[in-house]
């Protein structure tokens, strides 16, 4: 069995359409002024992992949070989400501030963003099959979800209709991250949050996962954050790069200039630490 196959664009034009999400010219994402604590359950220790930050993604754009191992991305990225800590500051999440909305229009909101995490299989219920799993989402979302049918939708992730009826055991690492994809993809986000999505693979299926993410960003106009220490992937996928450094943003600009002209001691660090990462222009 083949880690992935070419299965062209079952779905057809009407799924198609319906892929696409409304053009608008509301930020999916502003982030002001968060400062999220975290508590140690023991000691009682104050933590503070994101430290007065501020960020904004356009509709369809592609942002980059990286630096490095516990510098406070994840938590930035839950917080901003509305998944995690919740912490304090104002985010708008299309739109709406997080801290006034109702329970009914956080429900309807809920969808539009969704999460690929770092390990795929401990993202999927080991009890469900592929088909349950989407299946149970469809019951949740019915109508966001009838555009495309399950055939169809793993087509568009570039995985068999045999897949359909395995559990996450029986997938491997690749397949299981695609399985993950296509259920965020199900719901027509319009911001994909993808922590560290490519880290827990194989290296010879990681460029294959970017290349879909990609392409589902070009296909559906929904707009990307995407965390990770490795600026190599930040590099082929994002617009615009945040760096963090112990809670704070301590640089962002265009993934171009930053990469090409570092202003901040910590950014070069990064940099010369990830040989081949840094920019070189590709014409
Ligand atoms: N639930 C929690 N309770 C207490 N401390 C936490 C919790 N989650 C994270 N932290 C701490 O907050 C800091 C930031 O963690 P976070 O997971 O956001 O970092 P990260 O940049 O995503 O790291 P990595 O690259 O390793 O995933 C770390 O020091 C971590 O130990
Ligand atoms: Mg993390």
């Amino acid at each position: 069995m083949p880690e992935a196959v070419e299965t062209g664009v079952p779905g057809g034009d009407v799924a198609a359409r319906h892929l696409r999400t409304p053009e608008t010219d509301t930020p999916v994402l502003v982030v002001d002024d968060l400062v999220v604590d975290h508590r140690n359950r023991s000691t009682g220790e104050v933590f503070r992992a994101v430290d007065h930050v501020s960020l904004r993604i356009e509709a369809g754009q592609s942002v980059a949070v990286v630096g490095e191992s516990g510098s406070g991305k994840t938590t930035l990225a839950m917080a901003a989400t509305g998944l995690g800590t919740r912490g304090e500051g104002d985010i708008r999440l299309l739109g709406h501030s997080l801290s006034s909305v109702g329970r009914k229009e956080l429900r309807r909101l809920r969808p539009e963003v969704q999460v690929v995490f770092q390990d795929p299989h401990g993202s999927l219920d080991p009890r469900q099959s592929v088909r349950s799993g989407l299946r149970e989402l469809r019951t949740l979302q019915p109508r966001r979800t009838d555009w495309i049918d399950d055939t169809g939708l793993l087509g568009r992730v570039r995985l068999a209709p045999e897949l359909l009826d395995r559990y996450p055991h029986q997938l491997s690492g690749g397949q299981a991250q695609r399985v993950c994809i296509a259920r965020a993809l199900l719901m027509r986000p319009r911001l994909i949050v993808a922590d560290e999505p490519t880290s827990g693979l194989d290296v010879s299926v990681q460029a294959d996962v970017l290349a879909l993410l990609k392409e589902i960003r070009a296909t559906t106009g929904a707009a990307l954050l995407m965390i990770s220490h490795d600026l190599a992937v930040v590099r082929s996928v994002c617009d615009v790069v945040h760096v963090m450094y112990r809670g704070r943003v301590v640089e962002s600009g265009p993934c171009e200039t930053v990469f090409a002209t570092p202003e901040n001691e910590y950014t070069r660090e990064l940099l010369a630490a990830m040989p081949g990462a840094r920019w070189r222009s590709r014409r």
